[in-house]
């Protein structure tokens, strides 16, 4: 059986990731092409209960390399449970974020070091890097002001950092686009939703080899 192609969506807070999510999902069941859609830190119960403690406003205390140790032992389990054995019986994995996010907000924006940061994941991976990753880029202004917008969204402990720490995320990001070129695509995410997913049905046309 051939393992299936693992694609994550990475950006900012507020950068559409969840909208990019729903069109994608409705995208895929139209091409009969079948996948499963899941999310870090979180996607199964295990992880679901490390994500409420990460997130946690109440957290306040907590040390950056716990934080990092924290989303790596989510992210194993998620691995475990769910994503590698979708891979394994042929299935497209749709991940809304992954360990770029780690490698951005706690590698770099926290200053633990991209590397370091790397290190611990790939004990957590064990050499499930995505296929393909969907980069949506905003300016970090544009992004916490989407989602003090959005009434439905829970404030998280991560939201609550001050802008500098989300202009730092972004640089992260951007330092990861050079790093892994082929893997990472970015794409201008301060566009309305549909023109944002159309170039996003291009890149899968030339990536994967879906149809657009
Ligand atoms: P979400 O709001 O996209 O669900 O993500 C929750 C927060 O967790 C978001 O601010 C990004 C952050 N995050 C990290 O800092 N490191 C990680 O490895 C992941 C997966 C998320």
């Amino acid at each position: 059986m051939t393992k299936g192609v693992f694609i994550t969506i990475e950006g900012p807070d507020g950068s559409g990731k969840t909208s990019v999510m729903e069109l994608l999902k409705i995208y895929l069941y139209e091409k009969n092409i079948e996948y499963i859609a899941t999310r870090e830190p979180g996607g199964i119960n295990i992880s679901e209960q490390i994500r409420n403690v990460i997130l946690d406003k109440e957290n306040i205390a907590m040390d950056s390399r716990t934080e990092a140790l924290l989303y790596a032992a989510s992210r194993r389990q998620h691995m475990a449970e769910r994503v590698i054995p979708a891979l394994k019986n042929g299935k497209m994995v749709i991940c809304d974020r992954f360990i770029d996010s780690s490698l951005a907000y706690q590698g770099y924006a926290r200053g633990i070091g991209i590397d370091e940061v790397m290190n611990i994941n790939e004990f957590a991976i064990d050499g499930y890097m995505p296929d393909l990753t969907l980069y949506l880029d905003i300016e970090p202004e544009i992004g916490l002001e989407r989602i003090c917008k959005n009434k439905q969204r829970e404030v998280n402990r991560l939201d609550l950092e001050k802008l500098d720490f989300h202009k730092k995320v972004r640089e992260g990001y951007y330092i990861l686009l050079e790093k892994y070129p082929n893997r990472i695509k970015k794409i201008n995410a301060n566009k309305p939703i549909q023109i944002v997913f159309d170039e996003i049905t291009k890149i899968l046309s030339k990536k994967i080899g879906i149809d657009s």
